[in-house]
This record gives C-alpha cells, structure tokens and sequence, in this order.
C-alpha cells in the first residue's frame, strides 16, 4: 500500500455510475485512512498545471452500491492529499417532465432521505458545520461557466432527494418528492456533500439526468439497465464538462467552505 505524506493533488473529481476514469495515462495510488479503505485506488494526473485526483466512487467495475460506499473513507482519503475542491458527477432521475434524460442540473439544495450511513466525523465535542448551502457557490458558477464555454445546456439549480436506496423509489414516494417542489433524485449525494464540508473541502454536485422517475408517466418504471445505458452514452460530454470546469475552479478559495470550521474546537486534527 502506497501512502503519501506531501499534497499531492489540490482538486478532485468524483466520478459515479459509468465514470471510471478521469485520464488514462494517471498515476495510481493506494491510502489507507482511519475510517477504512476508499472505494478503489486513487490515480493522480496533471490537468492545466494543476493536481487533480480521481476516486471512482463505486469502485472500478461498480463492486460498491450507494449503500455500501465508505464515504467517510473516501472523503478523508481525498483531503488527506491535499485535495480541497471536488467536483462530483452523478447520475440522477429527474422528477420534472422537463428534465428529460441526457439534461445536465447542477444542483443547488439537496434533501437527505437515507438511513443508517455514518454521515459524520465529529462523533465527540460540539462540531456543527453550517449546510444551508450544501454546495460550493464558486464551484457551482465555476459548472455553469464551463458548461457555457463548451456549448452545454445546464439547469442552473434544483433540489436533489437522496434515498437509500439501492431500489428505486416507489410510484408514490416519486410523486410524493415532486409535489414538495424537488427536482431530481440520486443515491449516493449524501453524505458525500456533508462530509466534504465537514473538512472544509468545497464540493460541486454536477448532476446528469438518466431517467424520468417513476411518478412523472404513470406507466413506466426506472430500470438499472436505462440508467447505465444513458450514462454511458453521455460519458465523454460529462467528461469534457468536468476538465473545462476543473480550469476555472479558483485558485485561491473566498468561499464560505473554505472557512466552515474556523472557531471551532475540532477533536482531531485534519489531514
Ligand atoms: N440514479 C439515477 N436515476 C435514479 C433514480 N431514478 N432514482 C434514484 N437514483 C437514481
């Protein structure tokens, strides 16, 4: 096992269903962390003179379902290297006719509906980050510049509901999240968002819609096999989103993430 002590990356992306691989020719390394194994190895690679670290969240072959993802491994595992910005694309159903599949949403709320994932570090003392707003705000401009820049439509906000999943919402669950006014659905955005803001690491959800849930046509239901079918085909337009982005992501943070823990007496010390 590789383990490295210096920074050795300052962004990362972490990719979801389908997105495997950031850059072939990286540099693939091990960590360890005090919360477990990440979901697979780590691989380095330079992109516009910056360090940029890629984690497949679901491991590489997709061994590890939303439920069973070791987030707070995977979080540690990125900070530790020095990682302080992510951008985290995801597949996502839709609860809106509007947002058919292939739209990419780059959301700005989100909604926890899972159960039972250690969704916290701070399991000693008084450390209660602010999450109003659960997204970086200079990341999500940083999407929707990128996403101008390219020629790619982007839904500028929405609330995503994460279940627990690995089913797929009941008819009436879907219907149910609609009429409260959210916009998309997903399985593994919490606490991914959480726990990057528990380090202070700003994080950018980049949302691609594979499905419409099942509440919008009363006939239909989510299949497995549409939702990696769409992703799949939608992969490289996401991939040339998430580098244009990584450019413009700041080179120095102002946001409010950077300083979320900035008074508070931490029971550990940070990576
Ligand atoms: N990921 C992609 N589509 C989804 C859906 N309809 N529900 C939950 N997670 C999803």
């Amino acid at each position: 096992m590789t383990t490295t002590a210096t920074p050795a990356a300052e962004l990362a992306v972490i990719g979801g269903s389908g997105f495997y691989e950031l850059l072939a020719d990286a540099e693939r390394i091990t960590v360890d962390t005090p919360y477990g194994e990440p979901s697979d190895a780590i691989t380095l690679s330079e992109i516009g003179g910056r360090r940029v670290a890629f984690l497949p969240r679901h491991g590489r072959g997709h061994a590890v379902p939303p439920h069973r993802i070791n987030y707070r491994a995977n979080l540690w595992a990125l900070r530790s290297l020095g990682v302080r910005q992510i951008l985290a694309p995801c597949a996502v159903g839709s609860l809106r006719p509007e947002l058919g599949p292939g739209t990419v949403v780059v959301p700005d709320q989100l909604v926890d509906r899972t159960s039972g994932r250690a969704q916290t570090y701070y399991e000693r003392g008084a450390v209660h980050v602010s999450f109003a707003d659960p997204y970086c705000a200079h990341g999500r401009e940083a999407v929707l510049e990128a996403a101008a820049a390219t020629g790619t439509e982007a839904t500028d906000g929405g609330t995503m509901v994460v279940i627990q999943g690995p089913r797929f919402s009941t008819r009436a669950e879907s219907q149910w999240y609609a009429a409260a006014g959210w916009s998309l659905v997903n399985m593994t955005g919490h606490p991914e968002a959480v726990l990057a803001r528990e380090l202070a690491v700003c994080y950018t959800a980049v949302a691609l819609v594979t499905d419409h849930d099942a509440g919008i046509d009363a006939h239909q239901s989510v299949s497995q096999e549409e939702v990696f079918k769409v992703f799949a085909q939608n992969t490289e337009r996401l991939r040339a989103l998430v580098l244009e982005t990584l450019d413009r992501l700041p080179k120095e943070r102002t946001c409010g993430c950077a300083v979320t823990l900035a008074g508070l007496e931490l029971p550990f010390e940070l990576p």
